[in-house]
């Protein structure tokens, strides 16, 4: 691998001293596996020899026994109690754009609320002609909607800023999940109670004990906010806010409050009433930017990472990664496998949707020899993701929200994989 300097960055220079780059290839066809000598394929499998279990082993079916390892992951010394904590979806394990339900990131303040549906309420009041309270079988009685939206918590890769330090995506990327909400739009809700000509904000107020309350601006709310009820096509989880959470499309992560119990309307935010509720950056001249909402565009490579090497050895190769932007869509992602010195166009495949993740893929014949490896995302605005050492000219080393930058992996000869910064 490159050399390394003292700051633990991999430089270039050194990367092409020490091996050339792959060459991708035309065709990309994996040699056939041999009958020859593998029992796998000559002996009859103990699974074709006996029936298996019937249709009443499992009313809510659980992955296969085989996939037990692929779970949400946290880091214990990130915090210091798990109510208030954080855990991490495991990207390198999943594919497509859809995160399931059972390995969605978590990130509480005071732990899961245990709300019982029937007594579920959310109120609307404040600036409003009528002030309302909705049971959950209310809001069904609303206009339904069915939206993809990724959601990404500010501090998402908050722990990178000043070097590489986690080895692996689902640590270093994996506050994120991408889900299909079932729900009703806010604005319906909002113009059912009559909002008041001075209302500038809506302020959602969680029922968890953390009682967690944000501040989101009228123009937002009444844009493409959501009372989400359901996710990939069930009940919310538990862990997401069950029975209903706030969806803020694009925006970051702490804004979606979950198990939502109240909406005030006002003209000022909460973070000017009361101590701040708002997450802030600190830039290195000791200033904040304060609103920074919305999630810029972001992309990772999943495979191969540190928790996902190569293991099948040099020839045909399939890279692949999300990249997801909260100002629309993603028309393009680049990859590298040297570091930067050559970039390829990935092939993006699934639906592209704004506010979602994509997927992409770049198919290559691996050499064997190292790679570094990058993925640079395009948004619809033309927004281009920036490298990490760009972001901190302009933001400093001192802050922990919106970290967009690039990532490299540096692979070796192995396959194995390793969190590396270059310049
Ligand atoms: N809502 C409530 N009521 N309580 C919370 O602690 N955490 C926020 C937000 N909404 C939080 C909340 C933060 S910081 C994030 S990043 C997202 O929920 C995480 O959503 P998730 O747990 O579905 O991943
Ligand atoms: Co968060």
């Amino acid at each position: 691998m490159g050399d390394k300097t003292l700051e633990g960055k991999t430089t270039r220079r050194g990367f092409l001293a020490g091996g050339a780059a792959a060459a991708a290839g035309a065709a990309l066809v994996p040699a056939a596996a041999k009958a020859e000598g593998d029992p796998a394929i000559l002996n009859l499998p103990s699974w074709t020899q006996e029936l298996g279990a019937g249709v009443d082993a499992a009313p809510y079916g659980m992955p296969s026994k085989y996939e037990a390892h692929v779970v949400r992951r946290n880091v214990p010394w990130l915090t210091a109690d798990s109510v208030s904590s954080i855990n991490f979806t495991p990207l390198h394990e999943l594919d497509g754009i859809i995160t399931p339900n059972g390995v969605c990131f978590e990130r509480h303040h005071s732990g899961v609320a245990e709300v019982d549906p029937a007594e579920y309420r959310l109120m609307i009041n404040g600036l409003v002609d009528r002030e309302l309270v909705f049971t959950l079988d209310d809001l069904k009685r609303f206009p339904r909607h069915n939206r993809v939206y990724f959601l990404e918590c500010a501090a998402n890769s908050g722990m990178e800023w000043r070097g590489a330090q986690l080895n692996g995506c689902q640590f270093t990327h994996g506050m994120i999940h991408n889900v299909m909400y079932t729900g009703v739009l806010l604005k319906d809700l909002l113009n059912e109670a009559g909002v008041k000509g001075s209302a500038k904000w809506v302020l959602p107020e969680g029922a968890d004990a953390a009682g967690m309350t944000r501040s989101v601006p009228l123009e937002k709310a009444m844009d493409d906010c959501m009372i989400a009820f359901k996710m990939n096509g069930e009940a919310l989880r538990p862990e997401q806010g069950y029975p209903a959470r706030l969806v803020v499309p694009g925006w970051e992560g702490n804004m979606w409050v979950k198990w939502i119990r109240r909406l005030e309307v006002g003209d000022m935010p909460w973070h000017h009433r009361e101590e701040t509720s708002k997450y802030t950056d600190l830039l290195a001249n000791g200033k904040a930017r304060r609103f920074t909402w919305e999630m810029d565009a972001k992309s990772v490579v999943t495979n191969p990472s540190p928790q996902a090497p190569i293991t099948h050895g040099k020839g045909p190769t399939v890279l692949t990664g999300v990249a997801w932007s909260g100002r629309g869509t993603i028309p393009r992602v680049d990859v590298t496998i040297d570091g930067g010195i050559t970039w390829h166009e990935a092939r993006v495949d699934g639906p592209s949707l704004p506010m979602s993740m994509h997927r992409f893929y770049y198919e290559f014949n691996w050499d064997g020899k190292p790679m570094l490896i990058q993925s640079r995302a395009h948004d619809s605005t033309g927004y281009v993701q920036p490298t990490k050492d760009a972001l901190r000219k302009v933001r400093g080393e001192s802050s922990i929200y919106h970290n967009n930058g690039i990532q490299t992996w540096a692979v070796n000869a192995n396959g194995e994989a390793e969190n590396v910064e270059i310049s």
